[in-house]
């Protein structure tokens, strides 16, 4: 290991490098609040650091390299679909006519803004199949949370209250239940058959007049295509309830498959995940909710609206024929999820994604991602369990159940290792029906090469467990922080810094 050119491992924090006077060199007057704030809101006690700028530049550079990005290094984290970041969607996200403008600008000075969230929501719902898609929520499980107060109203107008259960499958990521349970609706845990999928006998035999909506994620979290799906969506359809499909795994799919075209009347996107937003660290998300046919009325407000130009207003491009204006006049509507429209920026980066790749390009977007994965899959079965040995999609899983018996190297040690090899670890322990479970997700744009890297990396870890199973236990060791205690981290963790 080459020497570090600065001792990574100090993080003195910003509040303690300053000196007093330092700060504000290259701000004219030294007191610029005072142009932009009314003096009474400015406070002088605030405990502020006195920093130069170079101290600071330096003090946020060296926390960048502290962590780990996508960025930096190979990210298959399972399920979260950690995508290259094409710097283009950035570059149109920050164009001062987006990023200044105020939300609450009339819609007339608004038409570039509305006509990007426009062209997005009629790309997704091309894209998948749906009659129409809110940008309203902020995130996949806000979307859910949206879907499900859609089901209760729809089922509320059709006069049936009765229907207060909601089925999820037992891969389902944790949000599934939680929105079901936050929006009032009892749970009801789906076991998947011994082919790692919903299980059509099992389901039938929970259906009823009180099913009101069944939740699947397709490919499910074990990263298997629910090859019943067209069984599953007649049967709960012929209960009367309604078909949810979670799409965060949408990078496996999209552009090869449509969840309208399988029977869904819900579902939600990752924008995050899917159409390469940044979004690690819980950073802001976009999780938009798309309807088929019958539940339109009832989507988020507002929704924005083309309206044909007259004639003589109109331009030659198409798009210059159209004018177009946020409708808040739906009477059905869920009304608002969130303060103002969408995340903006992240529609502007999406629709910028979109419009790079083109369709035939989302497909191979999609394909690549499968091939991946399954390069990885066939890859890592040499020396590791797979439980379920056949072709994945974007993900699949593996489990260190068998080496923790012989060595005693969990799922979590391996994953460590990992982080002292310069890779990201896979998303550890779920689903919960797989012990010592590994999930991975190498996405599209990782070469050959990084993924043989990874492959080494874990075989060499694997060998390591059998030689000096210590070793594991104590990585990582070449990280900026060690083995933390994961129980108290999450229990007590220590957010703030609080002035001595
Ligand atoms: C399968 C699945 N569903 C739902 C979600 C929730 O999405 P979000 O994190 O955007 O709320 C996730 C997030 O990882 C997921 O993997």
């Amino acid at each position: 290991m080459s020497a570090p050119v600065f001792d990574r491992t100090a993080s003195p924090l910003i509040f303690d490098l300053g000196q007093e006077g330092r700060a504000n060199r290259y701000v004219e007057g030294g007191k610029p609040l005072d142009r932009f704030v009314p003096k009474s809101l400015l406070r002088d006690d605030l405990p502020l650091p006195d920093n130069s700028e170079l101290d600071v530049v330096r003090h946020y550079t060296r926390l960048s390299q502290r962590t780990f990005g996508i960025d930096l290094g190979f990210y298959p984290l399972g399920s979260c679909t950690m995508k290259y970041n094409p710097r283009i969607n950035d570059a149109m996200a920050g164009k001062p006519e987006f990023a200044d403008l105020h939300p609450f600008v009339p819609d007339a000075l608004a038409q570039g803004a509305l006509q990007v969230m426009y062209e997005l929501e009629r790309s997704l719902s091309s894209l998948f199949g749906m009659a129409a898609f809110s940008l309203n929520p902020a995130a996949g499980a806000h979307a859910e949370l949206g879907a499900l107060l859609i089901a209760k109203r729809y089922f509320r107008d059709r006069g049936e209250v009765q229907r207060d259960k909601v089925i999820v499958p037992d891969t389902a990521h944790g949000t599934n239940p939680a929105s079901a349970a936050m929006c009032g609706f009892k749970v009801i845990s789906l076991p998947s058959d011994e082919r790692g999928r919903v299980s059509v006998e099992e389901l039938n035999k929970v259906l009823g007049p009180d099913t009101a909506v069944c939740m699947m994620t397709n490919p499910n979290t074990l990263g298997l295509f629910e090859d019943r799906v067209a069984d599953i969506t007649k049967a709960v359809h012929a209960a009367g309830g309604l078909m949810y499909y979670d799409g965060a795994n949408a990078n496996a799919l999209m552009g090869n498959a449509r969840p309208g075209d399988m029977g869904f009347d819900l579902m939600h996107l990752n924008t995050h995940k899917t159409f390469t937003i940044p979004h690690g660290g819980g950073g802001a998300g976009h999780g938009p909710l798309g309807v088929a046919e019958h539940l339109v009325e009832y989507l988020p407000t507002p929704m924005v609206v083309a309206v044909k130009k007259d004639d003589d207003e109109a331009g030659p491009s198409p798009s210059d024929r159209l004018s177009f204006r946020l409708d808040f006049d739906r009477p059905k509507s869920i009304g608002p999820m969130r303060s103002f429209w969408s995340n903006f920026a992240h529609a502007v980066r999406a629709l910028a994604y979109i419009y790079a790749n083109g369709g035939d390009g989302l497909k191979r977007v999609s394909q690549l991602a499968v091939l991946n994965a399954n390069y990885l899959r066939v890859k890592i079965a040499e020396f590791l369990e797979t439980p379920y040995p056949e072709i994945c999609r974007h993900e699949f899983v593996v489990s260190a159940q068998k080496l923790k018996k012989e060595t005693g190297v969990r799922a979590l040690d391996l994953a460590k290792a990992l982080l002292d090899r310069g890779f990201m670890a896979p998303t550890m322990y779920f689903p919960l029906i797989v012990p010592e479970c590994l999930m991975i997700e190498p996405t599209e744009t990782e070469s050959k090469e990084t993924l043989d890297s990874f492959v080494e990396a874990l075989r060499d870890i694997v060998a390591t467990a059998s030689e000096n199973p210590d070793e594991l236990f104590a990585a990582p060791v070449t990280t900026v922080v060690g083995r933390v205690d994961e129980t108290r981290a999450a229990r007590q963790p220590d957010l703030r810094w609080r002035p001595a």
